[in-house]
């Protein structure tokens, strides 16, 4: 029988492990679900199978589950499902962890020497007619867009060289390009980096490998019409550090941010290397080129919102101190030096994301999500042990502000934007609340230009869904 999982904050209450798979047809949804909105919205969600084999871990080391919102004429179906990597596999047969600490096969049980460790818990996206599971450690895992079904680990057919892929691809949704970049690309621990791009048909057609300055924790990066760039924040991998067991990880502020900026078609040699203080970054919500100015959007902290990574590094404190904004980072290539433009944007947040349309080019309107004290007290769920409470849409050029408070007892998940066909209309959000009180879960479908008006369709889910990553919207025509 399986043994309990431990009590620290990343597997208990919300985050305790779920291990459910499910599947319900035709959720009961109070309000009424636009009949455009057809589609399936992808989301997954690390959900360990079994309890750490060295007694602790932390959350984004669980297994992928992929979740399924298939919205059609109306209705909601959804389903869950494990990811069936080699890890889970060989877990799943021998009825217990084997692999040990986050990113570090030095911890791990001898029987698993040498196989994968990747557990495709991070982003689901659908490019070139695959379903790809992402995790950022290890390369994709292509899944059964209807079934969920695993198919198997995917390296464009045996061309990516690169060990790892990001989870934070960048599409051209106007060729249909995806570009991407691997870090390690080399090996644990190595400064390589490998920059990617696939056609339209999810075939490779380039990858460069370059080196950054240190290996650094690279989450997500940011490609615009004209430039790619690519964040090195100081947050550090050592070897020595992993052979002796210990974190991938450890903030280590003594090292400055640099970021690397070339043109996207170019050469990685024609990479220009800016620096700034130190600050930690996971997600960028846009970026675009204005002339010689290339500009990145960013949900900016001033130490890593993880404890595990922050602890590492010696630094012991609350996430009620850490101090983030969304800010604009502006590159002047037409300028000597090395020095970045700061331009504030909005309150603190996180998982930002534009409509697909406004990708890589000068935009208007941005969605993140945020936790505001005002709003209710902190409740412990997902990886960086606080839960969102409101989600924000902000107007770039005037700073407008809309928010949406979830309400004191619940939480939300990260949001999805899901287009309009009607003229003028801005789309909508889709989002997971989690209602703690209940311990259940509902689906809020909201008109993204009116968000103050809360949901138009709540969908009820009767279970706990243990808090997600990401996810992506497919419409119906593209799968
Ligand atoms: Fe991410």
């Amino acid at each position: 029988m399986a043994a309990p999982f431990p009590s620290s904050l990343d597997f208990i209450g919300h985050n305790m492990p779920s291990r459910i798979e499910c599947e319900i047809h035709d959720l009961v949804i109070e309000g009424r679900l636009p009949e455009e909105i057809n589609g399936t919205w992808f989301h997954l969600v690390p959900d360990p199978q079994f309890p750490p084999l060295l007694g602790e871990d932390v959350y984004i080391s669980g297994d992928g589950m992929i979740r399924a919102f298939r919205f059609e004429s109306g209705r909601i179906h959804f389903r869950q499902r494990y990811i069936q990597t080699e890890r889970w596999k060989l877990e799943r047969a021998a009825g217990r962890a084997l692999y040990g600490l986050y990113r570090n096969p030095f911890t791990d049980d001898p029987s698993v020497r040498g196989k994968g460790r990747g557990v495709a818990n991070t982003t689901p996206i659908f490019h070139g007619g695959r379903l790809l599971a992402l995790k950022e450690d290890s390369r994709a895992w292509e899944l059964d867009p209807r079934t969920l079904e695993t198919l198997g680990e995917f390296d464009y057919n045996g061309k990516l060289r690169s060990q790892t892929m990001t989870a934070h691809p960048r599409l051209d949704p106007e060729t249909g390009e995806l570009y991407f970049f691997g870090y390690e690309a080399g090996g644990l621990a190595t400064r390589d980096v490998a920059y990617c791009v696939a056609n339209r048909d999810g075939e490779l057609v380039r990858e460069d490998w370059f080196q950054v300055p240190y290996c650094s924790l690279m989450h997500d990066f940011i490609v615009t019409k004209e430039h790619a760039v690519f964040p090195v924040f100081p947050v550090t991998c050592d070897l020595e550090r992993l052979k002796a067991g210990g974190s991938h990880w450890a903030w280590d502020p003594s090292k400055e941010t640099w970021f690397g900026v070339m043109p996207r078609d170019g050469k990685v040699s024609d990479m220009r290397w800016f620096r700034a203080p130190p600050c930690f970054v996971f997600h960028f919500l846009n970026g675009y080129t204005e002339g010689s100015r290339v500009h990145v959007d960013a949900c900016y902290s001033d130490v890593p919102a993880f404890a595990f990574i922050r602890e590492a590094g010696g630094l012991h404190i609350g996430p009620d101190r850490i101090r983030g904004q969304l800010v604009r980072w502006t590159f002047d290539l037409s300028k000597p030096g090395d020095r970045v433009e700061e331009t504030p944007l909005g309150p603190p947040g996180d998982m930002p994301r534009v409509a697909d349309k406004d990708l890589m080019v000068d935009y208007e309107i941005g969605y993140y999500m945020n936790y505001n004290p005002e709003f209710g007290p902190p409740i412990n769920t997902g990886p960086a042990n606080v839960g969102f409470n409101a989600v924000t849409r902000i107007e770039l050029k005037t700073g407008k502000l809309t928010t949406l408070p979830v309400g004191a007892t619940n939480t939300a998940q990260e949001h999805v934007h899901i287009a309009s066909k009607q003229p003028g209309h801005e789309g909508y959000l889709a989002f997971i609340v989690d209602r703690h009180d209940e311990n259940q879960a509902e689906v809020w479908v909201v008109e993204a230009q009116h968000l103050d008006r809360g949901p138009i369709a709540r969908a009820k889910i009767p279970l706990r869904l243990r808090c997600g990553v990401h996810g992506n919207w497919v419409p119906a025509e593209a799968l």
